[in-house]
């Protein structure tokens, strides 16, 4: 497609639910010690929803956060995408019942599920469209209640995740924006990570219950190469369409998966560590809300100034990826 427009972020918010979940906490549910998830993880402690805050709640309040950054009001919006592998429920997605929270016209909503990547690609996925002049004003979230298809006997799984949620405003700029992205995807390797039952495959049973096949099924040491490799290759093939180098990039802002994976990745990138923006000790893995939230926070932290270069990168279910270079 030929674009025709610049398109940038005008407006980030996040929410994050109040609810602490430390590794101490951990330590009291399943066999598992502080000091093991800090040096394996990096993550300290992690947030958990309330029982009556689906993802959608967090969703609306992001979007809400994100349109006040931007100025702009609900009616504004042209197009609702939600990131999510934690929907509310299958149908309707989660994108039309945000919509409906927020009072948004009636304008196209849907959920996009590539798990950790979903971030990633709902911001290319609002570009395109903006960029070829169908709609000005897009809100994409990133929004995920992991706790509720985490299994908690799990040590191999539990400690990891989090819920939260971020979001994004994008428009039409009249410099820099979007400039490069990069998306891809491996179903050879979906079995790596995945929740076995609840769709057409293993529909939801009193046995699949039992099984514990409603929670994520994770090969973590596997996924663990893939995914230095995979988030490497993906931020070289953003900077390299671009002609940049890595040091023309202000800041990385990775998916926060394991801090080992990130340290693996900034030297493979040939960045130093403080090149990587990390979040990980105080949320743990939240899906396609990490991408999201850490954006917002280097934003609002002062970590990106107006003109720098930043690369978003991220890995997930699929498997999936996705890096996009833009100028803040
Ligand atoms: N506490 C204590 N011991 C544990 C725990 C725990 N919470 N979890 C596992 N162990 C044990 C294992 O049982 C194993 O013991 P054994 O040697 O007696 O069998 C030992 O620790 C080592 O286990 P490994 O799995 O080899 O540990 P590893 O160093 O690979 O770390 C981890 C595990 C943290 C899961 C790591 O592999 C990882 O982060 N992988 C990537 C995961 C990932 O990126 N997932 C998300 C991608 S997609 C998405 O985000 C949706």
């Amino acid at each position: 497609m030929c674009d025709t427009k610049k398109v940038g972020i005008l407006g980030v918010g996040m929410y994050l639910p109040e609810k602490r979940l430390t590794n101490k906490d951990l330590e009291k549910i399943v066999d598992t010690t502080d000091e093991w998830i800090t040096t394996r993880t990096g993550i300290k402690e992690r947030r958990i929803a309330r029982e009556d805050e689906a993802t959608s709640d967090m969703a609306t309040m992001a979007a809400k956060r994100a349109l006040e950054d931007a100025k702009l009001t609900p009616a504004d919006i042209d197009l609702i995408i939600v990131a999510t592998i934690t929907p509310d429920m299958f149908f309707p997605a989660t994108a039309c019942i945000v919509q409906d929270k927020l009072g948004a016209r009636q304008v196209p909503a849907f959920d996009v599920s590539v798990a950790c990547s979903g971030f990633i690609y709902g911001l290319a996925i609002a570009k395109q469209f903006i960029a070829s002049g169908t709609y000005k004003h897009a809100l994409v979230i990133a929004a995920e209640k992991l706790s509720t298809i985490t299994d908690w006997s799990d040590r191999n799984t539990c400690v990891l995740f989090g819920d939260g949620a971020g979001a994004a405003v994008l428009g039409p700029v009249e410099k820099g924006g979007i400039l490069s992205v990069h998306l891809g995807a491996n179903g050879k390797q979906g079995e790596l990570i995945k929740l076995p039952a609840g769709g057409s495959r293993i529909p939801a049973s009193k046995k699949s219950v039992e099984d514990k096949l409603h929670f994520i099924k994770m090969n973590g040491s596997e996924l663990f190469k893939h995914a230095v490799k995979i988030m490497a290759d993906a931020a070289l093939e953003a900077t390299k369409s671009l002609g940049l180098k890595a040091e023309d990039i202000k800041l990385v802002i990775p998916h926060q998966a394991n801090l080992r994976i990130l340290n693996a990745v900034a030297k493979r990138m040939g960045l130093t560590e403080d090149k990587i923006y990390l979040n990980i000790e105080k949320y743990g893995n939240m899906s396609a809300a990490s991408s999201a939230v850490a954006f917002v926070e280097a934003i609002k932290g002062g970590r990106i100034k107006r003109g720098d270069k930043v690369l978003l990168d991220a890995f997930g279910g699929g498997l999936t990826w996705g890096a996009i270079v833009l100028e803040w």
